[in-house]
This record gives structure tokens, sequence and C-alpha cells, in this order.
């Protein structure tokens, strides 16, 4: 079920990158955001609005989420691996601004979005704007049963809670016409012990789990796609 995270690059400037993130985080990740920020500021980072994507004072969320080509060269090695042809349905569950599904569309995929966050598909990208809709997979189903060829979700799980990320696997199953080729990306802390600086990061996560148990909570809730993972902090 584990493969390699496509969405880490191995070039040693992204390595470096990555750990100088990474020690940013450990260090953040140590105080509590809702007593360092303003309540209105946290509001808004909890509804994944503006100060979750575009507030870089902050120090925690994206800082300031704009297209770069970072997701060139994973989408390829996606299409790749999973054995993608032309103009298939492609879903992104929280596709955020899109920025993922823009480079599914620019290798002629059908690209469909979904995202919870108001404020990200408002800001998202042009060209794939029309194709996201402001929905909660794990409420409904919304799509027909079997259409998708293939379904991503990059680090949305933790956002949700258990018994609504078992609901969306149960309605991803449905909605995909070949349960192997669903591909989730899940945010992890790397150990057992970071489980609460891993909330500190983002009080955004619901369900904080290590690798080892979210590949028991998959199986046991019939996930048959593949999963990669993301340690944060
Ligand atoms: C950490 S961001 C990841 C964004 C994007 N997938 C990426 O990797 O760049 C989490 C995203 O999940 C969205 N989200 C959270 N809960 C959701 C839900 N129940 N359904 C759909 N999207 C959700 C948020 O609005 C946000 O855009």
């Amino acid at each position: 079920m584990q493969i390699q995270n496509f969405f880490i690059s191995e070039n040693k400037k992204n390595i470096q990158k990555n750990k100088l993130r990474l020690k940013h985080r450990k260090i953040v990740s140590k105080l509590n955001p809702l007593k360092v920020h303003s309540k209105k500021i946290m509001n808004d980072y909890k509804k994944f609005g503006l100060n979750y994507f575009d507030n870089s004072k902050i120090g925690i969320g994206y800082g300031n989420y704009v297209k770069d080509n970072r997701f060139k060269e994973p989408i390829s090695k996606i299409l790749n691996y999973f054995k993608i042809k032309s103009n298939s349905k492609v879903l992104e569950i929280g596709c955020a601004k899109g920025f993922i599904l823009y480079e599914f569309q620019k290798k002629k995929m059908n690209v469909y979005g979904v995202d919870i966050s108001n404020y990200a598909i408002k800001t998202s990208l042009e060209t794939v704007r029309n194709k996201i809709i402001l929905k909660n997979l794990a409420k409904k189903k919304f799509f027909r049963d079997n259409y998708f060829d293939f379904i991503i979700c990059k680090e949305v799980l933790p956002h949700l809670s258990k018994k609504e990320i078992k609901q969306l696997i149960v309605n991803i199953n449905a909605i995909s016409n070949d349960s192997k080729k669903i591909y989730f990306i899940i945010q992890v802390p790397s150990m057992k012990k970071y489980k609460q600086n891993f909330k500190n990061w983002d009080i955004t996560h619901k369900s904080i789990m290590t690798k080892t148990e979210w590949i028991e909570f998959l199986k046991k809730n019939k996930f048959k796609g593949k999963v990669s993972f993301k340690e944060l902090v």
C-alpha cells in the first residue's frame, strides 16, 4: 500500500530546503498558536482562509501559497506510475488553489477539484477555477458511481475527523472506477511523541496518527489505493 512520496524531490537543493523547513517547524510547533495569535486571525485560519494560505507574518500555515513549478515533476511521475491515460477523469480532493489540478490539466486530463475553502477557490488559478466545487465529500458523494479514473488527495486527511475519513473512503471507493488508482499523501509526525507539536504546527489537524497507525486504519476501512507520507515535525 505504501509507495514513495512523489512530491518529495531527491535533488540536493530541495533536501536542503526541506531540512530548513523541518527545523523551522520544530521551533514553531513548540508554541500553542491559540496563545500567540489573535482570535480573529486564528478563526480565519481554522476556516482555511487568507491567514491559512497567505499570511507570511504568523509563521504557521503556508505563508504565501503561490504557483511555482513544484508540482510539475511529481505529476509527471504520478501519471507514469499509475499509468493514467490522456483525457482521464482526475479528481483532487482538497485541491486548494488548484496548482496540482493545473499540472494534470496541462497533461491533457479532465480535471475536477473539491475543497471546503471559499478563500482558496476564490484565489485559485483561473484556468481551473471553474473545475473546482465548494463541497465536502466526507458528507456526500456528489459524483456518479465509477466516474473517476484517478483520485488524488494530498495532505488533507488529517484535517478530517476519523468518522469523516471513514465516510470519505466509502464515497471515494464508490465514485472511483479503479480502487487501485486512488492516491493519498498524508502528513504525519515523525514520532508518536511529536503528536502535540503536530497539532500546534497546524491546529486544523484533527486526526493525528503515525505512519503505522495510518496504514492499519486505512486497511481496516477498505482503502485499496496507494499512500505516501510526509513527516512534518
Ligand atoms: C494542507 S492543505 C493541502 C492543499 C493541497 N492539497 C496541497 O497539497 O497543496 C489542506 C486543504 O484541504 C482542504 N480541506 C480541509 N478539509 C476538507 C474537506 N473536508 N473536504 C475538502 N477539502 C478540505 C483545505 O481547505 C485545504 O485547501
